[in-house]
């Protein structure tokens, strides 16, 4: 599904907060600047909106995909969305009022069952995984795993191929695409559970 729509979540206070981060905090954040919408429309053509009924966002930042999330999930449906800077998310509770606010992606499980929350149909994730080590990349990709309901979709973006080996060790379906319009330009990696 191709999604033509715009979204509208780049407030210039946004990017100075994005960037006051990543100098505060560079190898958490990963990057200068919010996704930009050709990144944030390959992340969000996949999600099969009217099945959605979970949906977790790990990595938010400033929001440009939980702006895209609040568009098209149905209204019916949890959100739960991990951010580790505390400007960030506080950012992101006054803005995606009804959404669940977490910390920490390496506390995923214990986090969705105090909202009792055992699985997710869709984990969307903007993770800076190859900055940090392996024990905590693969602690988060088992609880993603096992997180994730059968069929369930794990899409994530990368500045490179680092992850390929081990999401396609963890998943039985993983596509890879790139898109150029970005900075720097991203891999997107859509993974199934199946
Ligand atoms: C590359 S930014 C992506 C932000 C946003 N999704 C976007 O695409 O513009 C990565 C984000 O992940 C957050 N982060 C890093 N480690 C985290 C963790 N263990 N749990 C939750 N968030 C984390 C960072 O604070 C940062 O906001």
């Amino acid at each position: 599904m191709m999604l033509a729509k715009t979204f509208m979540k780049s407030k210039t206070i946004d990017k100075w907060l994005f960037l006051k981060k990543f100098f505060q905090n560079p190898r958490d954040v990963g990057s200068i600047i919010p996704s930009s919408n050709s990144l944030t429309q390959k992340m969000m053509e996949h999600v099969p909106w009217n099945h959605v009924h979970t949906l977790v966002e790990l990595g938010a930042g400033t929001g440009v995909f939980t702006q895209a999330i609040y568009d098209l999930i149905r209204p019916d449906a949890k959100v739960a969305v991990f951010e580790k800077e505390e400007e960030m998310r506080e950012l992101l509770k006054r803005e995606f009022d009804g959404f669940h606010m977490f910390t920490n992606a390496l506390e995923l499980k214990d986090s969705l069952s105090s909202i009792g929350v055992a699985h997710a149909d869709c984990i969307v994730s903007g993770l800076p995984f190859a900055n940090f080590s392996r024990s905590d990349r693969e602690k988060i990709i088992r609880q993603v795993c096992e997180t994730l309901c059968e069929g369930g979709l794990f899409i994530t973006f990368q500045y490179s191929l680092q992850m390929k080996t081990m999401l396609q060790a963890a998943f039985n379906e993983v596509s890879i695409s790139l898109v150029p319009w970005n900075i720097p330009p991203a891999f997107v990696y859509i993974c199934k559970k199946s």
